[in-house]
């Protein structure tokens, strides 16, 4: 999902003045714990997922490397992939982290984690300050492609603790997915 962000330099529709909020994420985050499959439930809107549905995104190592492929239907027509890396930005295990895709290296997209317990819920953060506006989105990914609302439930309540907005939140298109 968040490579989407790098491929239309747009700054987003959810711009807003002032610098980005300096959000708790998840200590000592544990990346063995979060690899493996994780299903786009929600975000805010992007023109870099229009006509985008089942999304989801695969997260392994290879060769001592944090590996991500981000794979969605476009258009009911035919899947779309991006690969990337994710790196820690921060030092002390905390869930700072930046994507870097494979088409575009001199990219680094944020990617924090507000909260995750790895085996249900995860919710994502991206802020960027651009030119004085900041653009900040939530994302929040479950392991399971029709999660129940009990898993939901505490996302939402993650991004309340926060003071991210759920108004502007958008389900993601999970049915009837070939992939
Ligand atoms: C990280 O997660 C893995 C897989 O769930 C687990 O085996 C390991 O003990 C965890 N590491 C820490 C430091 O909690
Ligand atoms: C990300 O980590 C991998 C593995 O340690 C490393 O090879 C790569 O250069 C790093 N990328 C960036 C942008 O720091
Ligand atoms: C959310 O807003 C409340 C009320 O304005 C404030 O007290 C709280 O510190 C804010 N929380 C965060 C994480 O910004």
């Amino acid at each position: 999902m968040m490579i989407y962000l790098l491929l239309i330099a747009a700054v987003g529709i959810t711009s807003s003045q002032g610098t980005c909020p300096d959000l708790e994420v998840v200590q000592n985050f544990n990346v063995t714990a979060y690899l493996g499959r994780w299903y786009e439930h929600a975000k805010y809107p992007t023109l870099q997922e229009e006509g985008g549905r089942c999304v989801l995104t695969d997260y392994s190592i290879k060769d001592g490397a944090i590996r991500l492929r981000n794979e969605m239907i476009f258009l009911d027509l035919f899947p779309v992939h991006l690969d990337g890396t994710l790196n820690f930005t921060s030092t002390n295990g905390e869930a700072k982290l930046m994507v870097t895709p494979d088409i575009l290296k001199i990219r680094h997209v944020p990617y924090w984690v507000l909260s995750t317990d790895y085996t249900s819920y995860s919710v994502m953060w991206y802020c960027r300050e651009i030119l004085g506006f900041t653009s900040g989105k939530p994302w929040i990914l479950t392991r399971e492609r029709n999660p129940p609302n009990s898993v939901l439930e505490i996302a939402y309540q993650v991004l309340k603790d926060n003071n991210i907005s759920l108004e502007k939140l958008e389900k993601t298109d999970q049915a009837n997915c070939t992939n």
